[in-house]
């Protein structure tokens, strides 16, 4: 039996160490961070690499990182030259995710489907390409961003403004120093997760997320509102394309590179007129789609990350989806992405639904109160034999939990049933 230490706060953070521990090889699962839903909190802070180096040996820990910030700062190499056991990208493999202009490059030079696309470090020369550009653009910081860095923009004034914003105004630090002016293609979005050991990449079930804060897909982009697998949007026809064309032709190519990839590949993609585009990588799995896709899992994921870890996974079988569908609503506090309040407690935590868990992110525990905690506050997750039935086992669970300033939309996976 070993020890899992799972690195981090969210609710994808919360679920991998639920499925985890539900593994016979793993004895106790640790968080550091963790959240108010989370048990054997350690206190130490996803990016304080040296401190949880000496947990994990302390306490013969196979460690999996669950968010790109340490992963970008290089949690893997650190964990490896100790030789401590790890699950996740190096700082190499991990810029796939930590800079948007070397993921760009790299699509470029492997011919990987994507949007064209130009680089800025000028105000000036930005906004000059952008009033000769013919296509509409979307405007994306380089750095990590917190999901926030992808500005859609409708017009040349949201284009001037979303550079400024970057490049001005620095309202995403160094982050957007730089920044790419991408053609906007306008298709349907969907998520595809692998997970690879530097030669093979395993396709996860299939997802869609709703970035949108608000229902219909409108107002500004989320770290996540909720998401629901499997996903029609992607048809077998669909998957085998992006499985070739965009997931096996990243791995190759960064092995031409001389990195291996290990850990989940997550691309966000664009489909259009049956093609699909990738619009991004993450060097993990995605929040919320961890939640649904990890409630699906019907094997030991214990055993599909050490693989990952240890380069080989065609060793093991295919991995088996339960046939249901899986939705997860997450719940924020009003106000988020930008400025929300803290602190409120929330109530009727006590499901007795048994389709139905509730995820935590944003939470904190104090004495026996759940406080909220972040802007991503609880990720209400539900099976059901449709995804009608996952739909509505999540709503009602999701109703019966309260604090002053919840908020949540109302139209998860509905676009889903639109492909039914
Ligand atoms: N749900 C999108 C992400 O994890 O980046």
């Amino acid at each position: 039996m070993v020890n899992v230490l799972v690195v981090g706060s969210g609710g994808r953070e919360h679920v991998l160490g639920w499925k985890l521990s539900q593994s016979p090889k793993v004895d106790k699962v640790y968080y550091a961070p963790g959240n108010g839903g989370t048990e054997n909190n350690i206190p130490i802070a996803a990016d304080k690499i040296d401190e949880l180096a000496n947990f994990a040996l302390k306490n013969d820990c196979f460690t999996v990182v669950g968010p790109e910030a340490p992963l970008a700062m290089g949690i893997v190499d650190e964990f490896s030259k100790k030789n401590l056991k790890v699950f996740g990208p190096t700082k190499a493999a991990a810029q796939l995710e930590s800079s948007k202009i070397w993921a760009k490059d790299f699509m470029k030079k492997y011919g990987i489907p994507t949007a064209p696309f130009e680089v800025f470090d000028e105000p000036k020369k930005a906004i000059e390409y952008a009033k000769s550009s013919k296509h509409n653009l979307v405007v994306k910081a380089d750095g990590l961003a917190a999901g926030k860095g992808v500005i859609v923009c409708n017009s040349h004034e949201e284009v001037a403004s979303a550079i400024e914003a970057m490049l001005v105004k620095k309202t995403f630090g160094d982050a957007g120093n730089k920044i790419i002016l991408e053609a906007r293609i306008d298709g349907i979005e969907a998520s595809y997760i692998a997970l690879s050991d530097g030669n093979i990449a395993i396709p996860m079930a299939t997802s869609q997320d709703h970035k949108r804060i608000y229902d219909g897909d409108k107002g500004p982009n989320t770290g996540g509102m909720g998401a629901y697998s499997p996903t029609l949007v992607i048809t077998e026809k669909l998957a085998e394309k992006i499985q070739k064309n965009i997931i096996e032709k990243t791995i190759l190519g960064m092995k031409k590179e001389g990195i291996t990839f290990c850990g989940f590949l997550y691309a966000g993609v664009m489909i259009k007129d049956d093609e699909p585009y990738a619009l991004e990588f993450n060097a993990r799995m995605g929040d919320p789609e961890c939640q649904p896709i990890t409630m699906r899992m019907d094997f030991d994921l214990y055993d599909y990350l050490v693989a990952s870890a240890n380069g080989n996974l065609s060793s093991l079988p295919k991995p088996l989806w339960k046939k249901q569908s899986a939705v997860c609503i997450v719940m924020a506090s009003k106000g988020y992405p930008e400025a929300y309040p803290k602190g409120e407690e929330i109530t009727g935590l006590d499901l007795k639904q048994k389709d139905a868990f509730v995820f935590h992110a944003g939470t904190k525990k104090e004495g026996n109160k759940i406080l909220t905690n972040g802007g991503r506050v609880l990720g209400v997750t539900a099976l059901g034999d449709t995804l009608s039935s996952a739909i509505s086992n999540a709503y009602s669970a999701a109703e019966k939990i309260h604090w002053q300033s919840k908020y949540y939309r109302k139209d998860i996976g509905k676009k889903g049933l639109a492909f039914l």
